[in-house]
């Protein structure tokens, strides 16, 4: 075995009702004032309110960014950074899916650090200290809870992320009664993503590991035992426990063992059709893994088992049939994506280049062509 080096964050907490305990753990850090990042969505349907109560309970006060979008544009993180500023905010509470949690980090860095955000995009290029920050997850997907990463859309369509060890949160919290109410598309789509970072960290070319291994086993254990229960009885507080976990784990592993091809083909279709990241990750999974085969195939045959399956051929079908019954839908053309546009999305993909070198196989220009082709 090579060396390895494993990060996570320091504190979770896991349970059922957990945000409505938030304020002391803010006291904990010293917080006397928290913005609360979030999307107007979640604050609608009341995800928030435990959460606000117990803040203000404990005597700390709370202003509101909500403000947020789906897959979050720089001029949405800055207005957060600007309110956070205008509030006085000495610590930040992102509270949501991947959205409003990636866009917490980057608020509580920026505050904290007083850097700006066109300085810090790539890898370990954010070095300042950060607000206190404590991230409660609304969707069983991103794993951004406990990932050192936040990703920007930049410009017209670009996805760029800022990946930096002071990005992990002091506190992770899951509340899977937050989840309860995900609607069905969103809890498919948020968990096939929670599956292919579990997948594409235990295929890591350079920083597979053993620690982020045995979590991606467990996390894609626990993501395929409940995500047709997730999605077809919602209200099933132990699926969606299970799942919440399950997303967790899988975001433990890939913060160590970071994702590779599925991510790099769907940032695109995120950046120019607006496709949820899990549909373009779910939309992207069978063609990577068919592709893959020849580097990986090993590897999908111990997973096969965790799936019900054996061999990589197995491993394959089983989750194809997964996807199937989840119902979300299986092609590009299904999603209103145009031929005509395979080859900008070759193109962007292949600037995806932080993703594309942990990909068990190189992929080509030519090769993410055919990808595109093969899924449209
Ligand atoms: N930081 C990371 O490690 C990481 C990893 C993967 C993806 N991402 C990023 O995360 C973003 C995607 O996050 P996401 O998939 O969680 O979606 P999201 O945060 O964009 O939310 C999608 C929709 O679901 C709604 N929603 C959220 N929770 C809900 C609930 N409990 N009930 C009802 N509706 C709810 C939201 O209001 C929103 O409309 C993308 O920008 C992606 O690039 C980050
Ligand atoms: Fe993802």
């Amino acid at each position: 075995m090579t060396g390895f080096t494993f990060q996570t964050t320091p504190n979770i907490r896991v349970a059922p009702g957990a945000s409505a305990d938030i304020g002391p753990l803010f006291a904990g850090l010293g917080a006397r004032h928290v913005l609360l990042v979030t999307d107007a969505g979640v604050r609608r349907f009341g995800l928030s309110s435990a959460a606000e109560g117990s803040l203000a309970a404990a005597g700390v006060a709370v202003s509101v960014f909500d403000a947020v979008v789906a897959d979050p544009p720089a001029d949405v993180v800055l207005a957060a950074v600007e309110a956070g500023r205008a509030a006085g905010a000495d610590a930040v509470l992102g509270l949501g899916g991947g959205s409003p949690m990636d866009t917490a980090k980057l608020v509580a860095y920026l505050l904290g650090s007083g850097d700006r955000l066109e300085d810090i995009y790539g890898v370990d290029q954010a070095r300042g200290r950060r607000l206190p920050l404590v991230l409660v997850p609304t969707t069983a997907g991103t794993g951004s809870e406990v990932t050192p990463i936040a990703i920007v859309t930049t410009g017209e369509a670009e996805k760029k992320g800022v990946v930096s060890a002071s990005l992990y949160a002091d506190w992770a919290v899951l509340d899977a009664e937050l989840t309860l109410g995900l609607p069905p598309a969103v809890t498919a789509a948020t968990g096939v993503d929670a599956m292919v970072h579990a997948i594409e960290a235990y295929t890591s070319r350079h920083k597979k590991n053993p620690l982020s291994d045995a979590l991606a086993r467990e996390a894609l254990r626990l993501l395929a035992a409940n995500l047709v229960t997730a999605c077809t009885r919602g209200d099933d507080v132990q699926a969606r426990s299970d799942m919440l976990l399950g997303a967790l784990l899988a975001g433990q592993a890939f913060a160590n063992a970071p994702v590779a091809a599925v991510h790099a083909l769907a940032y695109p279709l995120g950046g120019h059709f607006h496709i949820p990241h899990g549909l373009s990750n779910a939309l992207m999974l069978p063609h990577v893994l068919a592709f893959n085969l020849e580097s990986a195939g090993p590897l999908y045959a111990e997973l096969a088992p965790l799936l019900g399956g054996t061999g990589a051929d197995g491993f394959r079908d089983r989750l194809d049939a997964l996807v199937a019954a989840t119902g979300l839908p299986r092609r590009l053309r299904d999603v209103a994506v145009p031929e005509s546009a395979l080859d900008l999305l070759a193109d962007d993909a292949m600037k995806q280049t932080r993703l594309l070198v942990n990909n068990p196989r190189e992929v080509s220009r030519a090769d993410a062509r055919a990808l595109y082709a093969q899924a449209w």
